[in-house]
C-alpha cells in the first residue's frame, strides 16, 4: 500500500473513532436522569415483602447503606426522631421468632433492623405524633434500598400493638423514651418473590370526593 493511501486509511478510521466516541458521549449525557428516574420506579412498582431468606450473611456496608437511605427519608421539622436497633445475633433473631407470630421469618434472617421513634426528640403539641410518619417514611425508604440491593425484606407492626411494644421493649432494654414501630427482617431472597398488583384506579378522586 502507498504511504498517501495509508495515511487516508488512518485517517478514516481516526473519523470513525472520534464519530462514535461523540455519540456515546451524548448518549451518556442524557442517561443518568432517564436511567435514575426508570429504576427507582422500578424499585418501587417490584419491592415486595420477602419473608425467606438464603444462609448469606448481610455485610456491616450493606446495613450503614440501608441506615442511610432510612435517614434520608422527609421529617417533619426535620425532628429526624427515628432510632435504630440492628439486630443479627442468632438468640434474639429466634427469640422475636418464637415471641410473635407474625414474625416467624425471623428465624430464618441473618438481620433485623428495629425501627423506633425517640420520644424526645419530638414536636411538641398536637404535632407529636408525626414521629409515627417519620418513622415509617424511614421505613419504607429501608425497604427500598434493600430491594434495590438485592436484599428481601419484611416490615413487621410492633407499635400500636401495647402488648408488641411492651416485649420489643424489655427484649432489646430500650429506654422509655424509645418507642419501637417496627421490626424489618431483612436477608438475600430465597427464591422468587412476585409482586402483588395494587393498582385500583377506583381508589383514586380528582379535587374533590364528589
Ligand atoms: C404497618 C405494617 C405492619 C405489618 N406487619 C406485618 C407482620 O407483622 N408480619 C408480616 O409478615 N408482614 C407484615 N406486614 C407486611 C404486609 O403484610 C405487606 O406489606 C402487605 O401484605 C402487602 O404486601 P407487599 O409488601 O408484598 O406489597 C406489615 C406491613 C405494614 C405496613
Amino acid at each position: 500500500m502507498k504511504n498517501s493511501s495509508f495515511i487516508l486509511v488512518l485517517l478514516g478510521v481516526a473519523v470513525l473513532f472520534i464519530a462514535f466516541r461523540w455519540a456515546y458521549a451524548s448518549n451518556d449525557k442524557e442517561e443518568p436522569e432517564n436511567v435514575v428516574c426508570s429504576s427507582t420506579i422500578e424499585d418501587i412498582m417490584t419491592r415486595t415483602s420477602v419473608r425467606s431468606y438464603s444462609e448469606k450473611q448481610v455485610a456491616k456496608e450493606t446495613v450503614d447503606t440501608l441506615l442511610r437511605a432510612a435517614m434520608g427519608a422527609p421529617t417533619a421539622m426535620n425532628k429526624q426522631p427515628w432510632r435504630f436497633v440492628v439486630i443479627d445475633k442468632r438468640e434474639i433473631l429466634d427469640s422475636i421468632s418464637t415471641k410473635f407470630k407474625s414474625m416467624t421469618m425471623a428465624s430464618k434472617a441473618p438481620l433485623a433492623i428495629v425501627m423506633c421513634g425517640d420520644m424526645s426528640a419530638t414536636i411538641e403539641g398536637e404535632g407529636r405524633e408525626y414521629w409515627v410518619q417519620d418513622v415509617s417514611a424511614a421505613s419504607e425508604n429501608l425497604l427500598l434500598a434493600a430491594h434495590a440491593i438485592g436484599l428481601g425484606a419484611v416490615w413487621c407492626g410492633i407499635y400500636p400493638i401495647a402488648d408488641r411494644v411492651r416485649d420489643f421493649s424489655n427484649m432489646l432494654e430500650l429506654p422509655e423514651d424509645i418507642v419501637p414501630l417496627a421490626c424489618i427482617c431483612i436477608g438475600y431472597p430465597d427464591g422468587a418473590n412476585q409482586p402483588k398488583d395494587k393498582w385500583h384506579p377506583e381508589y383514586i378522586r380528582y379535587n374533590s370526593w364528589k
